[in-house]
């Protein structure tokens, strides 16, 4: 059939009109199907990230369908050509035409303006779902950390010694040979550096096996009088057990004045463990030995527990050790230049780890370098 008859014919023209408009919208409602615009992607509360690229989608197809309703319901659209024609059909049979171009400009309005109208209420909805916040929810508080117990343990005994006048040291943790036992009276093949054996780096540094070491560094840096506790971390060759680590804590003491006695030492030591554990609280020193102090002693204190009666936390035996002590051998002081004749001093040495570890009843010390929370949310 010649193109130019069937141009000719109205009725052809609308039927033409209507048809390359169905094939289109038919494609395009197809492709908005498939991609299942308005399905809520949304499970679980949390945003799914494929919902901003479906709100994107939805916008374009937004766009489509305008440019869709601009080409066949526009000035230049074919359905327009054939509303002009109306006025050149055969009076007889333009009512009847009219209303059928009418008819076909009335369903596809229609259908542009459902899909319209379902694309914005589906992008209204994705917008809402993403911009979606509820400000009466209560805010999420966060967890709040705490002191680990033998930070809570050390930060008391400094509050004790730094009221008595001491300053708090913080020295090295790698040292010489020299810190950690010539200078404190220990020469080498000692017996003593036996229990105090060791890590070295492969500089032949040695990890301080004593907080000792800082009594050294003290003198040499403020030489005497001087009074200073030096709290910190030591090591030695321990293989790990319930009452061993191979890294605990120590804190030291030393006083170092014209005319100090052992009855500084004691009466210091009253005091301390008068103000950690309780005013009832009493002292005992047994005859010890160390390379450093001469004479040295073990100090206990009273079970906190029991108060000297006898329990499990004092193995019935009513004491607890604190730690050891003793007046500063005359080959310390000499070390540093400190005139013996001179000055005299006291020191003592405890460890941290086992005294929190007492205190907390903890049947293992190992617990307290685990970094378990469930153990430390206790000491909160
Ligand atoms: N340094 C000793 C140790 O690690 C503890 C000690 C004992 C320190 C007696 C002292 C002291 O200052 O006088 O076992």
């Amino acid at each position: 059939m010649p193109s130019g008859e069937r141009s000719e014919d109205p009725k052809l023209q609308a039927e033409a009109a209507r048809k390359a408009f169905e094939q289109e919208f038919e494609r395009f409602a197809r492709f908005r199907g498939e991609e299942n615009l308005g399905d809520d992607d949304n499970r679980g509360g949390e945003p799914a990230p494929a919902e901003t690229g479906n709100l994107s989608n939805a916008e374009a197809a937004a766009r489509q369908l305008g440019d869709l309703r601009s080409r066949h319901t526009g000035k230049k659209s074919a359905l327009a050509a054939v509303k002009k024609m109306i006025g050149q059909v055969e009076p007889a049979e333009r009512s009847a035409f009219g209303q059928f171009v009418q008819q076909i400009e009335l369903e596809i309005v229609q259908k542009l303006d459902e899909s319209e109208a379902s694309l914005k209420a589906s992008a209204a909805e994705l917008r809402t779902e993403r911009e979606r916040i509820d400000v009466t929810l209560p805010g999420r508080r966060p967890r709040r950390g705490h002191l680990h117990p033998i930070t809570i343990l050390r930060q008391k005994i400094e509050d004790i010694f730094v009221s008595l006048g001491y300053a708090i040291e913080d020295d090295r943790e790698i040292e010489t040979d020299f810190y950690n036992f010539t200078a404190l009276n220990i020469p080498e093949n000692h017996p003593a550096r036996d229990p105090l054996d060791t890590f070295y780096t492969t500089e032949g540094f040695a990890l301080r096996s004593q907080t000792s070491t800082v009594q050294i560094h003290a003198m040499e840096r403020r030489s005497a009088p001087l009074k200073m506790i030096a709290p910190g971390r030591v090591f030695r060759r321990d293989t790990p057990d319930a009452t061993h680590n191979p890294m605990f804590y120590q804190v030291e003491g030393l006083c170092v004045d014209r005319g100090i006695t052992m009855a500084h030492l004691k009466g210091t030591l009253t005091e301390f463990v008068h103000r950690l554990v309780g005013p009832e609280t009493r002292t005992r020193f047994r005859p010890s030995y160390f390379p450093f102090t001469e004479p040295s002693a073990e100090v206990d204190y009273s079970c906190f527990k029991c108060n000297g009666t006898g329990c499990r936390i004092c193995k019935q035996s009513g004491w607890i050790e604190l730690g050891g002590s003793g007046m500063v051998h005359p080959n310390v002081l000499r070390a540093v230049e400190i005139d013996p004749e001179e000055f005299s001093g006291f020191a003592f040495g405890f460890g941290i780890d086992r005294m929190s570890a007492l205190m907390y009843k903890l049947d293992d010390i190992r617990l307290l370098f685990e970094n378990d929370v469930r153990f430390l949310e206790q000491f909160n």
